[in-house]
């Protein structure tokens, strides 16, 4: 068993040696971290099996980070760790839970400050089929996405030199990084790695058990009759006459990937919203007021509703379909209004809440490992 006095001076031996001395005595500055060599430390990558249900496609993954046992297990404790902000008060779960549906049910989320998110939170399940992400897809990469919470002022407020120092300086992460990726010094544990592990672990997060998956590709267990009819509403093509849901939040996910204006804001111009979503994004005034068409996996789980929460319940969502939403240049020409008797809104409500996957969210297996 090595001690730390052990990796110190061992550490410091190394740094002396090998690494450019400081300005006068050759120590490290203050505060610096002092670099721990981990070839001592087991490495023996297994890859990981991602549990994707057998009606789902293959899972993407980036060839650059395949998932690893210990690279997803590290990834989770990153996701539940606070050490990633700059206090040490809030975690990735702090705002992602699994009990919500990995939301955290508030329209806007307190970050470290106490200053709220401009937006909502939003569900990571089933995310490794994404395209994109945040509500107007402005990261292309889990792994990019996964570098931004960390230096967010408004979420954990701290810096990547800060938090890679913290990692370095951790015998249990020291480990974990070394497990996962087979380095061989401390020092190179950094924000990408640490982002590679989060994202593996995020990958891991898949919901395809509810009870519509379970009745319509495991034959098991029949619709009620309300559910039935409300699934037909929300399928059938949208029109004067139908909700048509589907059209935008289409199976498996349930969302489309595509950048949509749902008609949930009122403005005669261009540049008349109050959050410009995927245009400040793409620079075409024409993608203002669109946002990503989210899941409605664990739907009911996940309130309030839309980017900004406007909405408590499924019902004000109902009802805000129903009517057509409010006049802006980019709504969507499918949000057309339609009747909604009180025997439909039981239904499509019925049917909504087939979709929640309880058996995945209490998974031990994504749960918070400390
Ligand atoms: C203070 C709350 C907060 C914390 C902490 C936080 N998030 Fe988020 N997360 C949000 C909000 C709000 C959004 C949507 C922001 C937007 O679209 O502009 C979001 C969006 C995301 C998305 C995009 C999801 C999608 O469907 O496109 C991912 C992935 C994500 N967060 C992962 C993380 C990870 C990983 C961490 C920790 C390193 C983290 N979040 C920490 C609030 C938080
Ligand atoms: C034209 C495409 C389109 C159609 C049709 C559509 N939606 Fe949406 N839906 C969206 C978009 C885009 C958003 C995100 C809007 C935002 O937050 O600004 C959204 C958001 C939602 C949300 C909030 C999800 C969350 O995580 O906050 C719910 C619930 C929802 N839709 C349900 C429905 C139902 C039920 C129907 C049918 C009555 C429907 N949608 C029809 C595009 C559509």
């Amino acid at each position: 068993m090595r001690t730390w006095l052990h990796y110190i001076s061992l550490g410091l031996l190394f740094s002396l040696v090998f690494t450019a001395c400081g300005p006068d005595d050759g120590l490290p500055a203050r505060g610096a971290t002092i670099d721990f060599p981990l070839l001592d430390l087991p490495y023996a990558p297994e890859s990981y099996t991602y549990k994707v249900p057998a009606h789902f496609q293959e899972l993407p993954q980036p060839d650059s980070n395949l998932a690893t046992v210990a690279g997803v297990e590290l990834g989770r404790r990153l996701f539940y760790d606070p050490i990633l902000s700059r206090d040490s008060s809030i975690s990735c779960a702090s705002c992602h839970f699994p009990e919500a549906g990995f939301t955290d049910q508030l329209a806007f989320s307190p970050g470290i400050i106490g200053e709220k998110t401009l937006r909502s939170s939003m569900s990571l399940i089933n995310i490794a089929y994404q395209s994109s992400y945040f509500w107007d897809g402005r990261s292309a990469t889990l792994e990019e996405q996964s570098l931004h919470p960390i230096e967010d002022p408004i979420e954990m407020d701290a810096t990547w030199p800060e938090i890679e120092a913290r990692l370095r300086n951790s015998s249990n992460y020291r480990a974990g990084f070394r497990a996962a990726f087979g380095i061989e010094n401390s020092g190179e544990i950094d924000r990408y790695l640490a982002a590679k592990a989060l994202s593996q672990f995020e990958r891991s997060l898949i919901s395809g058990n509810s009870r519509y998956d379970q009745i319509r590709f495991n034959l098991n267990g029949f619709f009620t009759p309300l559910e039935e009819d409300g699934f037909d509403l929300f399928t059938t093509e949208p029109s004067q006459d139908h909700p048509g849901c589907a059209h935008c939040h289409n199976a498996l996910m349930f969302s489309d990937n595509r950048f949509l204006n749902n008609g949930i804001d009122s403005t005669e111009t261009l540049d008349g919203f109050t959050d410009l979503g995927r245009g400040a994004i793409s620079g075409n005034p024409f993608d203002n007021g669109k946002f990503r068409s989210p899941t409605l996996r664990n739907i009911e789980l996940t309130a309030p509703y839309m980017h900004d929460g406007r909405f408590a319940t499924l019902d004000e969502v109902l009802d805000h379909y129903a009517s057509g939403g409010h006049y802006s240049p980019t709504k969507d020409p499918q949000i057309t209004g339609f009747p909604l008797s009180p025997y439909d809104r039981e239904a499509m409500k019925a049917f909504l809440l087939t979709l929640t996957d309880t058996t995945s969210l209490k998974d031990p297996a994504l749960s918070n490992p400390f």
